[in-house]
């Protein structure tokens, strides 16, 4: 191919491309009316300038409006406020949180409140009787009774106490063990004595063995005569006792005051063993 058929063809491809532009941009021209407006929208144009529209002010509105009602201002009654006062939360109702809220803290409360009032109860014990105070028991010749009656030991859980009768024929022998213990004495020569049911040993309590007529723990086998003198087994001592007195004939035991049993060894009734035994032998060993 030459030179000069390639500019031709080139030149022809330039003239195309040209003619095709400008028949392009014709067209888009014409369908966006090409910046020449319709006659249509000319006349429409022309009419509107000829009739410009009366703008209307808001002034304008309110006027109309006042002549309509004619000048007369109708004022609104006068509206009498009320306190305002909060929702009755009742009324409202309650939603569930709340419920739970209140249930939890109700529970709480009673459950704190109940802890308490035990603790206190507990600690105000003695003040108001009971255990740690002074147990009236009642008329002594009753009380002698009441111990015979059940076959030679009166229990009186109030107390935590057994109430014995002691001899009164060895109230000499007891003066002389016993002397120092006023309390303890008194109630021997009335003829009882207080006995505190914890072992001396290591603190259980020593029930009575009817049998024979001692009493006798359970728990590592001491002995005590009627009136807790220690007759054998591991216990230091004997059985510990409570201030007794006898008021217009009236037998009370001070709880609060709680004297050391008898040294080992202390017989002043000289009491046997009335029967066998309950727990082990006399001089049970452990
Ligand atoms: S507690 Fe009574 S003998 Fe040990």
């Amino acid at each position: 191919m030459s030179t000069a058929v390639i500019i031709s063809l080139v030149t022809a491809a330039a003239v195309v491309l040209g003619v095709a532009v400008l028949f392009t941009s014709a067209r888009r021209g014409g369908v966006r009316g090409g910046g020449v407006l319709s006659r249509e929208t000319r006349q429409r144009d022309r009419k509107t300038q000829s009739a410009p529209e009366t703008e209307i002010s808001g002034r304008d509105i309110e006027r109309e409006a006042n002549a309509t009602r004619g000048g007369v201002l109708v004022k609104a009654p006068p509206v009498e406020m009320q306190e305002w006062s909060p929702p009755d939360e009742e009324t409202l109702g309650v939603t569930r949180r709340q419920f739970f809220n209140r249930a939890t803290v109700t529970l709480m409360t009673a459950s704190l409140g109940g802890f308490g009032a035990a603790c206190i109860g507990f600690l105000w014990k003695g003040a108001t009787g009971g255990f740690g105070s002074k147990i009236t028991v009642g008329k002594i010749d009753d009380v002698v009774q009441s111990i015979r009656t059940n076959k030679g030991f009166l229990y009186l859980s109030e107390a935590r106490s057994w109430v014995t009768e002691y001899p009164k024929d060895a109230i000499g022998k007891a003066n002389l063990i016993y002397g120092k213990q006023a309390p303890v004495i008194s109630g021997m020569e009335a003829g009882i004595v207080a006995l505190y049911q914890k072992c001396p040993h290591l603190g259980c309590r020593v029930p009575e063995c009817k049998s024979s007529q001692w009493f006798e723990c359970p728990c590592h086998g001491s002995q005590y005569n009627r009136v807790g003198e220690k007759k054998g087994g591991p216990a230091p001592r004997g059985m510990d006792r409570f201030a007794v007195s006898i008021t217009n004939g009236v037998l009370v035991i001070d709880t609060g005051a709680v004297f050391a049993g008898p040294a080992i060894g202390t017989n002043t009734t000289g009491q046997e063993a009335e029967g066998p035994h309950c727990i082990g032998t006399v001089g049970g060993h452990h």
